[in-house]
């Protein structure tokens, strides 16, 4: 089915300058761009997106990452593109994400008590339509 799906490059993407490469990637595949926007996050915004981790060891830490700096928002849109780009993004570890994958080929470990891992993709469509609404308000 055709799909729509709610990506975030995290600060970490945008401070190393490769929004434009993670844009050709998601291009390359054959998504369509239908928004994007470079915003900072609000604390309301990052504890509506995180609400299924709070009180995992890495919430905070990981809600202080997200608001460190601008991120880029966007909405692709294709067929299948939810598994699509949770694909193409590479599994959640830079460090044992596939080669090939954004995480696997751009990620780095930084020791770090979050993984600091690029990218952020809606893992299904109840996810997409509810973070597309905190986004895209
Ligand atoms: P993401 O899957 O986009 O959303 C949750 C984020 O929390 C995840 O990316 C990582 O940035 C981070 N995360 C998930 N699991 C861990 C973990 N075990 N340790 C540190 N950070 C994590």
């Amino acid at each position: 089915a055709i799909e729509r799906t709610l990506i975030l490059i995290k600060p970490d993407g945008v401070k190393r300058q490769l929004t434009g490469q993670i844009l050709s990637r998601i291009e390359a595949k054959g998504y369509e761009i239908a928004e994007l926007k470079q915003v900072s996050a609000t604390r309301e915004q990052l504890e509506a997106h995180y609400e299924e981790h709070v009180g995992k060891p890495f919430y905070e830490p990981l809600v202080e990452f997200m608001a460190s700096g601008p991120l880029v928002a966007i909405i692709a849109e294709g067929q299948n593109v939810i598994p699509g780009f949770r694909s193409l993004a590479g599994t959640t570890d830079p460090t044992t994400a596939a080669p090939g994958t954004i995480r696997g080929d751009l990620g780095r470990d930084w020791g770090l008590k979050v993984q600091q891992n690029l990218v952020h993709g809606s893992d299904s469509e109840e996810s997409a339509a509810r973070e597309i609404g905190i986004w895209f308000a």
